[in-house]
């Protein structure tokens, strides 16, 4: 009897990691400590993405207060060119949170002033889930 419960148990929270491992999330927390603002050299951004693994479903929180920037969603070109002529998503409430809901590259600037040519902007490629081997 108490063999068999000890069994079921493992299965159970075999079962709930397996489900904890497929749904969980990571929220990244744009420019770490320095949150959304204007970074002190043009690649600031471009650094804090470049070894950090984004996943469908995961989150980013741009931290920034209302009126001092704001986060503009746009495609590559518009990206390259700081214009946002094919805006996709624009948020402008302060701390705003952005779920990576499909695979591909996001591109965001901050549209106040010359903040994107002065490097205020991210593009993250976001991978599909896992594949379970
Ligand atoms: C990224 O990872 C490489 C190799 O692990 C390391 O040399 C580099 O300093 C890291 N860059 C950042 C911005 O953390
Ligand atoms: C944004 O989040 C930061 C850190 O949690 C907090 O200090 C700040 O008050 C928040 N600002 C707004 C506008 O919600
Ligand atoms: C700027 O936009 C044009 C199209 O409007 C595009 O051909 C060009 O590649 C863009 N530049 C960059 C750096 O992305």
């Amino acid at each position: 009897m108490a063999k068999n419960m000890n069994l079921n148990f493992l299965i159970f929270a075999m079962i709930g990691c397996i489900i904890f491992v497929s749904v969980s999330s990571t929220t990244h927390i744009v420019g770490d400590s320095l949150g959304w603002s204007m970074p002190n050299y043009i690649g600031y951004f471009e650094d804090w993405s470049k070894n950090k693994t984004f996943v469908v479903g995961d989150t980013l929180v741009f931290q920034y207060n209302p009126g001092m920037s704001t986060v503009v969603q746009v495609d590559k070109n518009d990206y390259g060119n700081c214009t946002s002529r094919n805006t996709i998503q624009t948020y402008f409430r302060g701390n705003s949170s952005v779920v990576l809901d499909k695979p591909g590259d996001f591109y965001f600037f901050c549209s106040v002033g010359k903040r994107c040519e002065a490097g205020q902007k991210l593009w993250v490629n976001v991978q599909g889930k896992p594949s379970s081997q």
